[in-house]
């Protein structure tokens, strides 16, 4: 059969969103300068769909420094993967600025979060080592999973008693020259709650084992200084890598791993996205170096974020709705019912209130219910979360009725 042929009838995760839903639930297309307010369709919107958690997206300082960058380097410069020809002494100072940023020595640049973290798993874990992974763990692990030649396991979610058979399983099958990585999340982008990292790293004690963390939600948001997960749960040492990406708070492309210089060292040499891909042009790593001073300069921003988030959260809760006990500014809202409320409930919000959301429906979410998560950032304003509680206000009657349906 014709290759060609063949990807018509082959099942998509999307289901039928991905031709019928194009440019709507889908692929969509926000206009206009990067913000809460943006344009859909040609209408106005109140956005909580983007991760520009600080607002920094929007910050006039920033786009300055954008420029300026542009101008200075052009976007080619430099030419080449960091080992051969794409380094830079702002590459490096970038290096320096994040390790110690997030409390590690040493850090390794990389130019896609996910690209990197499948090469650093791939990279570290060989056919004689253990990798034991959280079952929601985000697309970028569970590929880099499959890169690697380490013998695989997998615990339920959070789950301790989980992780323990896990580890335990793994630590009576080690050979002399067995390796255990553990991963997991600092915060769970779907639902916002946390990885369990303390009880985790307690387990050390018992069984070795080295733990890399994705923080790809955590980094900017979580922490007094915006350092992370590990530093708000107090663990940060315990963390052996720690991942974060630009793609969230940073509001820009590349994204980073830390740890000890000897793993670093060897990570540069044998991550092979990096090693066999074009560095970062050098005007997003001088705008990198301006977010993370400018992050670490205005703590204010991460406390308006929190503020956004609590106001945005009772307010649902006041109004009926479910909201997942999420421990970050991730704020989901859990309702039952089927993909065909998922869009009505996006459709309704975008058409009747100017409210833009995104929402998932199985099999992303568990058959019979519909996750709508909205992303709160330090650029909203009251008059956005109050337009928005409205918004959901009216469609409830619709929503709790088409819920209470299904359960009958
Ligand atoms: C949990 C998590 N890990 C990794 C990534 C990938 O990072 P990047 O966008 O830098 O490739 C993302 C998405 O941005 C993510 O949400």
């Amino acid at each position: 059969m014709d290759l060609f042929d063949k990807l018509e009838g082959r099942p998509s995760p999307l289901g039928p969103f991905t031709s019928e839903g194009y440019g709507y639930y889908t692929f969509p297309k926000l206009e206009g300068p990067l913000g809460p307010e943006m344009k859909f369709n040609g209408k106005d919107m109140v956005v909580w769909s983007i991760n520009d958690y600080l607002g920094i997206g929007s910050n006039e300082e920033i786009k300055k420094t954008d420029t300026a960058a542009t101008e200075q380097y052009s976007l080619s410069a430099p030419m080449g993967a960091r080992l051969m020809t794409g380094n830079s002494t702002e590459h490096e100072k970038l290096e320096e600025e994040l390790a110690a940023f997030v409390h590690k020595e040493s850090a390794q640049l990389l130019n896609y979060g996910y690209q990197g973290i499948m090469s650093t798993i791939h990279a570290l874990v060989d056919r004689n080592d253990f990798l034991i992974y959280d079952e929601l763990s985000h697309a970028c692990i569970v590929d880099g999973k499959q890169l690697s030649m380490a013998e695989k396991s997998v615990f339920k979610h959070n789950d301790i008693e989980s992780f323990k058979k896990q580890l335990y399983r793994a630590a009576k099958k080690k050979k002399d020259n067995s390796s255990i990585l553990v991963v997991t999340e600092g915060v769970f982008g779907m639902t916002g709650d946390l990885g369990i990292l303390k009880e985790i790293i307690e387990l050390k004690k018992e069984v070795p084992f080295r733990l890399l963390v994705d923080d790809a939600h955590g980094i900017g948001t979580m922490g007094k200084d915006g350092s992370g997960t590990g530093t708000h749960l107090g663990v940060q040492d315990g963390i052996d890598i720690y991942f974060g990406t630009f793609a969230k708070s940073f509001a820009l492309i590349g994204a980073f791993i830390a740890s000890e210089p000897r793993v670093i060292e060897f990570l540069k040499a044998n991550s092979r996205s990096q090693v066999f891909a074009k560095s970062l042009p050098l005007p997003m790593v001088v705008t990198a170096r301006k977010r993370l001073k400018m992050i670490s300069e205005h703590p204010e921003w991460r406390e308006q974020l929190w503020n956004n988030t609590l106001k945005l959260r009772e307010g649902l809760r006041e109004i009926g709705y479910t909201v997942l006990p999420s421990e970050s500014p991730v704020t989901p809202v859990l309702t039952k019912g089927s993909t065909d409320l998922c869009q009505d409930i996006m459709r309704k919000l975008r058409e009747e209130h100017g409210v833009f959301v995104s929402g998932v429906a199985y099999p992303v979410v568990p058959k019979g219910t519909v996750l709508i998560r909205l992303i709160p950032t330090a650029a909203h304003k009251d008059v956005h979360i109050e337009k928005t509680l409205k918004a959901f206000e009216a469609i409830k009657d619709y929503v709790f009725e088409a819920a209470e349906k299904l359960s009958a």
